[in-house]
């Protein structure tokens, strides 16, 4: 399964959700759909941002995003109650016209004093 959610639509962003059923995981399902839901996210013309947010241990759902052309942004802490308990959550995002791979690096990448 995955979804577009376009609450925000009318201000240029939509929201990425997907799950894949126990026994099919690890056969690339997560990632073609991802794939498959890009390039018709921009038939949408309103849409220039999708997003989608990660819990930091869900190493599958951060390679799926990072394979089709999520950029991480950073780690948005206390985003989200999940089970009870606050939960910091990574965030990636594709921006339209911009093609994976030429963002600006992310700054933790930069070093720095
Ligand atoms: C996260 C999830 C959607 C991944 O689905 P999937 O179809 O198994 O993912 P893919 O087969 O496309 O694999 C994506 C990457 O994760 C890796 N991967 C898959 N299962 C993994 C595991 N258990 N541990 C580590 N890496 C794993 C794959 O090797 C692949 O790596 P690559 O990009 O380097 O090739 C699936 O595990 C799931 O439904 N989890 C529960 C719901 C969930 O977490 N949804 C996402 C919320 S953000």
């Amino acid at each position: 399964m995955i979804g577009l959610w376009l609450r925000d639509r009318a201000l240029g962003r939509a929201q990425v959700g997907y799950a894949v059923m126990p026994r099919a995981r690890g056969q690339g399902v997560a990632t073609d759909a991802l794939r498959a839901l890009v390039p018709f996210a921009w038939t949408l013309p309103e849409l220039h941002r999708l997003e989608l947010h990660v819990e930091p241990w869900n190493i599958a759902s951060a390679s799926a995003a990072t394979s089709a052309g999520f950029a991480v942004e950073g780690l948005l802490r206390g985003y989200l109650e999940i089970g009870g308990r606050r939960r910091d959550l990574m965030s990636y995002a594709r921006i339209r016209d911009v093609p994976s791979g030429t963002e600006a690096p992310h700054p933790a990448s930069l070093g720095g004093a």
